[in-house]
């Protein structure tokens, strides 16, 4: 692995975890990851801000060798989280001055995590500052981001904001710093939809304590590293500000077609409505589209058919995930299918606990769709016409 330079006396010295395919055994990743650390040697104390996933430990280390340091004197823990706390254990029993330098809920996550022993830890409190000689530390307190003892690190003389998740993405990409927009979206946003959505308000009323501080880099501990800052701070104002788009999501599982059927007419109804329709069939769908789809999308429509007197498993997991993601959907709308009865509508309804959206009239077809049947779904249609006009963003 190579240990890779922001600027003189900081480098980056995590790991590429090149080809890992699933986050927290749930999330698909098409890009791999990285777990980025932070060497900032000063002219009197050196800092290692994060760490790395517990896999990854002699990848750190090995780099903290190649860069010839014998001593550390602070390990800054932004986040508890394995995939960056996971390596802290050895790099004390390797650097057995080392302390760790957190706030207090962090602290307690990490003996209950990593049983680091408690005279391990220095506290620190928020917007305290911590002098390394020439560089100078400072704590931001930015809790749900995305535990709730998350906070980030300035060091303040470079403008340089250590941010561990937040503005992160899921990319394995050997150039330290991202190099345009498009390569910065695709990454960011599907890791903002997947990590971040659910605290966007948090985010939201924590942000001004990022625009207000001058910045040069921003280096998050997953993904690239933005030299241009105002890239991803302008997306993410855009991502957190709930604002929505003239959009239909149509999640659907078919068994037999009829489901299939009567999706494939709303899209069509929707399309030549001029609203703009992201179908996801459940079978096959990767749930980080889905999560990045939501974003904006005020009405959400559910098509199942029923099993064994249920709902076809695929339309509870995707209505759970759906629920745990909190999105803004003011709509929702659940179509059923079945053959001689089913408590379909009353299951999906029931698991949307954490969000309350308007329902839209629930549509039950008995068997494959019939005339009456388009009849209604055009109705349907006409209906979210009407919604989104007066959301007035038809
Ligand atoms: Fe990358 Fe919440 O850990």
């Amino acid at each position: 692995m190579a240990v890779r330079k922001l600027i003189d006396r900081v480098y980056e010295v995590g790991a590429i975890d090149w080809h890992r395919q699933l986050f927290d055994d749930l999330i698909p990743l098409h890009e791999g990851t990285s777990y980025n650390s932070y060497l900032v040697i000063g002219t009197d104390k050196i800092a290692l801000i994060d760490a790395v996933d517990p896999k990854f430990k002699d990848t750190l280390l090995e780099n903290l060798v190649s860069l010839n340091v014998k001593n550390i004197d602070y390990i800054i823990c932004n986040h508890a989280e394995q995939d960056h706390s996971g390596a802290i254990p050895y790099i004390l029993n390797n650097y057995p001055n080392a302390k760790v330098v957190t706030n207090q809920k962090c602290k307690q996550l990490l003996m209950d995590l990593l049983l680091i022993p408690e005279n391990k830890f220095i506290i620190i409190e928020d917007r305290q500052t911590l002098s390394l000689g020439n560089f100078t530390l400072e704590f931001i307190f930015f809790p749900w981001v995305h535990w709730p003892e998350t906070f980030l690190t300035y060091l303040k003389e470079e403008r340089i904001l250590f941010t561990c998740d937040l503005f992160g993405s899921h990319v394995a990409n050997s150039d330290l710093f991202a190099k345009d927009t498009l390569e910065i979206y695709n990454g960011a946003i599907r890791y903002f939809a997947e990590i971040m959505y659910p605290f966007r308000k948090n985010i939201n009323a924590n942000f001004n304590k990022i625009t207000e501080l001058p910045l040069n880099i921003i280096a998050p501990s997953h993904g690239p590293v933005y030299n241009k800052p105002e890239i991803i701070l302008s997306l993410y104002k855009d991502w957190i500000s709930e604002k929505l788009s003239n959009k239909v999501i149509i999640a659907y599982v078919s068994m037999h077609g009829s489901i299939e059927k009567i999706s494939n007419f709303l899209i069509k109804e929707l399309t030549e409505s001029f609203i703009k329709v992201i179908p996801f069939n459940l079978t096959y769908v990767d749930i980080g589209y889905l999560a990045t789809e939501l974003i904006d999308t005020p009405t959400f429509i559910l098509a199942a058919p029923a099993v064994l007197n249920g709902v076809h498993p695929y339309a509870i997991y995707a209505s759970y995930l759906v629920n745990l993601l909190r999105p803004e959907i003011k709509y929702l709308g659940i179509i059923g299918s079945y053959g001689w009865g089913s408590k379909l509508i009353e299951q999906i309804q029931s698991i949307f606990t954490n969000i309350k959206p308007e329902l839209l009239p629930n549509i039950m077809i008995k068997g494959y769709p019939k005339e009456n049947d388009f009849e209604k779904l055009k109705e349907f249609v006409s209906l979210i016409k009407e919604k989104h006009k007066n959301l007035g963003i038809y």
